[in-house]
């Protein structure tokens, strides 16, 4: 199995033991219903089993203010939410929302100068990194803000997240066979969707709050 976050093996022996009853509803709050995943992402069960664990586990780091918006997401929210992690597999203890997505930035800048270098390994190894970034500690939603934790807000991060990776493991297989061309097409919807997901979820990068 691919997982590689390192406190997810730990988490079953000692969070509850430390978190008791507080720990089982906590982790009642997130566990669904895996057939609609299983439907389209198709996980085998120890791959559900593992990532109700990894949602358990955020859930565990975050504070009562954002567990609270966490726990009435609807099942349908959720559902998509773990649809999201279903496709990666590296997951981080301590970077940031931020730091992860500069380093998608730096996949997104070799996977291009691939492109334009037509180095088909460079291009689909870039592509595929890109696609299966890092999980940032604690997850996504932590780092999106209070006001954008709800079902209406919530409901357009599938599509974007299937814009930007479902397009890049496309580049990635057009990489694959040598079609430079084809590897192309797939980096204005990529970008699309980068831009579109910053549109919604992210305010102006290093505001200073010294400026009037
Ligand atoms: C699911 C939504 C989403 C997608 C898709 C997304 N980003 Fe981001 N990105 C964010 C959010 C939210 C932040 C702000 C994080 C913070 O400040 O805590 C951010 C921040 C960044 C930053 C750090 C600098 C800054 O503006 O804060 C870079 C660089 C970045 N994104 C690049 C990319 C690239 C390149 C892509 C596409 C390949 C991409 N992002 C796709 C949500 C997204």
């Amino acid at each position: 199995m691919v997982y590689q976050h390192s406190q997810t093996n730990k988490f079953p022996k000692t969070l509850p033991a430390i978190c008791g009853k507080y720990f089982v509803s906590l982790a009642a709050a997130f566990l669904i219903s895996g057939s609609a995943v299983a439907a389209e992402a198709k996980p085998d069960p120890q791959k559900m089993q593992e990532l109700q664990k990894i949602m358990q586990h955020q859930m565990m780091l975050m504070k009562p203010e954002l567990q609270a918006k966490v726990k009435v997401l609807s099942p349908k929210t959720k559902q998509s939410l773990m649809k999201i992690l279903a496709q990666h597999s590296r997951y981080s203890d301590t970077a940031t929302l931020r730091q992860v997505m500069t380093e998608v930035l730096a996949d997104y800048q070799s996977m291009v100068s691939g492109i334009m270098t037509e180095n088909k390994e460079q291009v689909a190894d870039s592509a595929r990194r890109l696609a299966n970034h890092r999980i940032p500690v604690g997850g996504l939603l932590p780092y999106l803000g209070l006001e954008n934790v709800n079902d209406d807000r919530l409901a357009i991060l599938e599509g974007f997240n299937d814009s930007v990776e479902g397009n890049a493991k496309k580049l990635a297989s057009a990489a694959d066979a040598g079609d430079m061309a084809q590897a192309a097409s797939f980096v204005g919807p990529i970008t699309s969707g980068c831009v579109s997901c910053h549109a919604t979820f992210r305010s102006q990068p290093g505001l200073s709050n010294l400026l009037r």
